[in-house]
């Protein structure tokens, strides 16, 4: 049986890949800052570790799932809170490292999180050769990546899941929610800015696809292949909630509320095409919007 160590297991996409996990049978432990509240969100059977020094150092570690990372959409960013955005993925991910650096069993394969932030803000689509354009998220990801990329030193496989805006019971939908059920939704800005979603279960699976796939390295888009723009998804949100989503809220209106956050992860967005998993034969469950709402919301 394999054993996974998961960060971030905790967390909205981190839940959902642990309870995958114990479906394949793999062994999971979840490093967490706080087990107790961990354990009230995972199911008993993953293992919740504070340091990684609890690990048992016969146990072999075969995949490490890299999800921790400070949440970047909950409130204004301030200096102080982007220095901790980019510490807890870079930080974190230094420690894992320098961890398996110093055991003797390392793992096969390691699997970090990244975003499509990574591309900056963009209209034309854009696969994983893209460069990315000079912006915070594009800094943040960067940086996270470059810390994840040491453990090919150590012989480990490496991918970086950049991911797109993730629909679930939690995340970004979630927060949309309200407003779009009592019929407040509606485009942000021009609405003709880009959003790459990924349906959680696809999320999950593909996760998993590029523990699987020996082929599969570097950079990898978690994002469905069909992205749409703001307008098509407030549209699309509207009408499977049965509410109009007519609403706009004005580029100066978003700016005051949220400041750069706003800006970079509201009013901007990306075209990103999931060309390496295409490549390797993962297929997408949820493809399209309106399939994929329609089975959250449901
Ligand atoms: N959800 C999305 O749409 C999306 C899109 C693009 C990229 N991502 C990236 O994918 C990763 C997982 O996303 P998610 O939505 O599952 O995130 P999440 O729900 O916010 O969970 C992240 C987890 O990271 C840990 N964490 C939070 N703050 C931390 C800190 N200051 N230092 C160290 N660990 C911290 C927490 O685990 P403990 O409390 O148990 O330690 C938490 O459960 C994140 O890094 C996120 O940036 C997500």
């Amino acid at each position: 049986m394999a054993t996974i160590l998961v960060t971030g297991g905790s967390g909205f996409i981190g839940r959902h890949f642990c309870c995958r996990a114990l479906e394949q049978g793999w062994r999971v432990i979840v490093l967490t800052r706080h087990s107790k509240a961990a354990a009230k969100r995972l199911p008993s059977r993953v293992e919740l570790i504070e340091k990684l020094s609890d690990l048992d150092e016969n146990l072999r570690i075969g995949v490490v799932v890299n999800l921790a990372g400070q949440p970047l959409a909950e409130g204004r960013w301030t200096e102080a809170r982007k220095r901790r955005f980019i510490e807890s993925r870079v930080n974190s991910t230094q420690q894992l490292f320098d961890f398996f650096s110093a055991r003797e069993l390392k793992p096969k394969v390691v699997i970090s999180g990244s975003a499509i932030g990574y591309y900056g803000p963009g209209e034309l689509p854009v696969d994983e050769t893209a460069a990315g354009s000079d912006s915070f998220s594009h800094d943040l990801c960067r940086q996270w990546e470059a810390s994840a990329a040491q453990f090919e030193s150590l012989n480990c496989r490496v991918c970086y899941v950049r991911t797109g805006i993730v629909l679930g019971d939690e995340g970004a939908l979630a927060k949309m929610l309200p407003a779009f059920k009592l019929a407040l939704g509606g485009p942000m800005g021009t609405g003709k800015q880009w959003m790459s979603w990924i349906h959680i279960e696809d999320m999950v699976s593909l996760i998993v696809h590029c523990i699987n796939c020996e082929g599969l390295v570097g950079a990898v888009n978690a994002t469905a292949p069909n992205p749409v723009t703001n307008q098509q998804f407030s549209k699309t949100l509207g009408a499977v909630l049965r509410r109009p989503a007519i609403l706009p809220m004005p580029a100066p209106v978003v700016k005051l509320l949220f400041g750069e956050m706003g800006e970079e992860l509201l009013l901007k967005g990306q075209s990103v095409l999931p060309k390496k998993l295409k490549d390797s034969g993962f297929e997408f469950k949820y493809p399209n919007l309106h399939s994929s709402l329609s089975q959250i919301l449901d």
